[in-house]
């Protein structure tokens, strides 16, 4: 049987290794900003105790992944780009942003063809956030 593309049904939740996975990866990133020079500036955007958006983004990773939509239930509705637009997220954040997320994915036992899809699908919401956080401080 031909797999099912990525982004289509719940073929990327699977891909990632669905909640265990989603949660191993959100845990690598978190640990990577925690301790990547690069990622000092938006380290220091966050609370001391990265517990919580640690779970919260675990959770949102599931359902933008196609898997089960827990996030509404349990924290409320969010948009990604209206509630990043309060912190001042340029280039350079987003990038390092994204490098956390790059260097957490290179250590997920993943298909390499979805690493890549993962990656380049994670930039476009990660680049929304940057465009609000400019227009918010042109507001
Ligand atoms: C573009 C670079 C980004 C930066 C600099 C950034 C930074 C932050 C910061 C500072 C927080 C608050 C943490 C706290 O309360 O301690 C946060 C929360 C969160 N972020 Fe991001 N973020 C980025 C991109 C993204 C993307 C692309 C997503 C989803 C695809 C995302 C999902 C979340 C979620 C779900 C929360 C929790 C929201 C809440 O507390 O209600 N972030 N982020």
């Amino acid at each position: 049987m031909t797999p099912r593309r990525y982004g289509t049904g719940d073929a990327s939740y699977r891909a990632a290794g669905e909640r265990d996975g989603i949660h191993r990866l959100v845990e690598r990133f978190y640990e990577y900003m925690d301790t990547l020079p690069e990622a000092r500036a938006i380290r220091a955007m966050h609370g001391p105790e990265l517990a919580r958006v640690r779970e919260k983004l675990a959770v949102f990773l599931c359902a933008w992944l196609g898997g089960p939509n827990d996030y509404r239930a349990r924290f409320g509705a969010i948009s990604i780009p209206g509630f990043h637009a309060r912190f001042a997220i340029d280039e350079a954040a987003r990038d390092a942003w994204l490098l956390c997320m790059a260097r957490a994915v290179g250590d997920q036992a993943w298909a390499d063809d979805f690493k890549q899809y993962f990656l380049q699908a994670i930039s476009v919401p990660a680049e929304r956030c940057r465009v609000a956080s400019v227009h918010r401080s042109l507001a």
